[in-house]
């Protein structure tokens, strides 16, 4: 098989895996909650157990970190969280149509890939605000954080630019819980947009 085709027969492998899984996730819950790139975990657990009327879902695409997380939240006996093994594309193409994030959704100290040549890499993409918007109810926020000068100010202005999102500069941070690059960083900066209703 040539090098492409076996590339998209194991994405569409990988997707399906995916919606497999999901079919035992609560994304019908009224309160769904999402943080993409979720790391050890440390976040998602504090919030998750601050919030247990929501239900969370984390994911990460390194195995380990989401055993970590998931010993984490057993530690302290939260059901009402979903660590998931998968890349945000994916998850998105993978999720029913129907499914809305409508608690909060955390994008925190993602890869800043720094390198010019590598910026294609980075998470916040007007193509992914725009998918993401899709499985995002009216008003809930995306909430960014970063420690990285460069990537905040192009993420900044991707979600400025983009029509399904308004930046909430006034909004205040809700829920503060140290993450494991938030302590190694000598500061960070943070914007809040909420998702736009369709037009
Ligand atoms: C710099 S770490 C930050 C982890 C955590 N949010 C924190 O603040 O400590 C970025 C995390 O995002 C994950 N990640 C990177 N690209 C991703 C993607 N496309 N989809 C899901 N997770 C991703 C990485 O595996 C890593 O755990």
């Amino acid at each position: 098989m040539p090098p492409i085709e076996e590339a998209q027969a194991i994405h569409r492998q990988r997707v399906s895996a995916l919606r497999e899984t999901l079919a035992a996730v609560p994304l019908d819950h009224p309160h769904l909650t999402l943080e993409i790139g979720c790391g050890h975990g440390h976040y998602m657990t504090a919030y998750a157990a601050a919030h247990p009327d929501e239900h969370c879902i984390a994911i990460d695409i390194i195995q380990e970190r989401l055993q970590k997380s998931q010993r984490k939240s057993d530690r302290v006996g939260l059901t009402n969280v979903t660590w998931l093994r998968a890349e945000a594309a994916d998850l998105l193409e993978a999720l029913p149509p129907e499914t809305r994030f409508n608690g909060r959704i955390w994008v925190l100290f993602p890869d800043p890939w720094p390198k010019r040549k590598h910026w294609k890499n980075r998470l916040i993409q007007r193509s992914f605000l725009t998918e993401l918007a899709s499985f995002t109810a009216p008003g809930t926020p995306l909430c960014f954080r970063t420690d990285h000068n460069g990537y905040f100010a192009e993420a900044r202005a991707t979600v400025d630019a983009h029509p399904n999102w308004v930046v909430q500069p006034s909004a205040e941070w809700p829920f503060e819980q140290r993450t494991i690059f938030e302590a190694r960083a000598d500061s960070f900066q943070s914007w809040i947009a909420h998702a736009r209703p369709p037009a």
